[in-house]
């Protein structure tokens, strides 16, 4: 439907002045938009996810058996760090601002694995965990009778909420990940982030981050284009942006330079769909325009880092 990313930001943007915007965003794509149901190709995606951090982990020497993690900002699903559970990892801290969580959505991510499992959709995530599968199945039962929080826990999996600036943790974590969160957090929140995550690193301890550049709206809406957000200056974005789902807009350079500045290093950058010809026609904002074509067109990355390896 044309116009379909218009009437969703003007959603958002509303909802982003109610008392309590992330429960109220929820019930807006329950009720209104049918949105929270974890779909195949969700669940397919995720575990798409766990598997690249899973590898990043691997190539940077990380032992999977007994790991600890991190996760930021896991959202409504927690697909990946129950990945992360049945890969080998101990605990998992899943740091959000909010308790995204709720019951049902917790069974239906371990259902989808459970039956992924059954299916051979999990065979990229390398081997299980022996018994873990059994504990998954047990841990459901938890989750309905106890709620999402006991029975994740029941798994090493940890809900957090709180600002991961100011996360604390009994030792430093094998592994920092997060997928579709960067792009959502003010620069100079993430470079605290990006700092803290920094300070409590040791040296072995792997950091993935997968980035979406994508214009999120172009999600929902299939007459405009992932790039369509850079036309705008930033003073119109600030008005068209929310504080629900916002986007910083940043270019893949952009985040290099905030790491630069957090003090964080960057050992690997993965880039997809950095095309320049795919900006030709779009009438950019001066921002980004002045700036390298493939780095403004560049639509997701995954950025990885290694801090340094304890002297041997
Ligand atoms: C788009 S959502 C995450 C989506 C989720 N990873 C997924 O795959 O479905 C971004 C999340 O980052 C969280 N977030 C933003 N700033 C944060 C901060 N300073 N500390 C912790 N979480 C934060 C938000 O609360 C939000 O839940």
């Amino acid at each position: 439907m044309r116009g379909r990313w218009i009437a969703k930001a003007v959603a958002q943007k509303a909802i982003s002045f109610l008392p309590d915007p992330q429960r109220a965003n929820h019930f807006f794509q329950d009720r209104v938009t049918r949105g929270t149901t974890l779909t195949p190709a969700m669940l397919e995606q995720s575990v798409g996810w766990a598997v690249l951090h899973l590898s990043a982990f691997d190539r940077c020497g990380g032992r999977r058996h007994g790991a600890t993690a991190v996760e930021l900002g896991p959202g409504w699903y927690p697909v990946v760090p129950l990945c992360l559970f049945l890969a080998g990892f101990d605990r998992v801290d899943m740091v959000d601002l909010e308790d995204l969580g709720r019951s049902e959505l917790a069974v239906q991510a371990i259902d989808g694995l459970l039956a992924a499992a059954d299916d051979g959709g999990l065979a990229e995530l390398g081997e299980l965990q022996p018994g873990r599968l059994e504990r998954l199945g047990r841990a459901r039962s938890t989750v309905v009778h106890r709620g999402h929080v006991a029975g994740l826990e029941e798994l090493g999996l940890l809900v957090r909420p709180m600002d991961a600036r100011q996360l604390e943790l009994p030792a430093p974590p094998d592994l920092i990940c997060s997928n579709t969160v960067l792009e959502h957090i003010r620069p100079e929140v993430l470079e605290g982030i990006l700092a803290r995550f920094g300070e409590l690193a040791a040296p072995g301890t792997v950091m993935s981050h997968l980035v979406d550049h994508a214009d999120h709206y172009a999600y929902v809406d299939d007459t405009i284009d992932v790039h369509h957000f850079l036309r705008y200056s930033d003073r119109v974005w600030r008005l068209i942006d929310n504080d629900v789902q916002p986007m910083n807009r940043l270019r893949a350079s952009e985040y290099l330079e905030l790491y630069r500045r957090a003090g964080v290093p960057v050992d690997e950058e993965h880039r997809r769909g950095d095309d320049p010809l795919r900006l030709v026609g779009i009438p950019l904002a001066d921002r980004f325009r002045n700036m390298d074509p493939a780095d403004v067109a560049c639509v997701a990355s995954h950025l990885v880092t290694r801090f340094d390896r304890p002297a041997t």
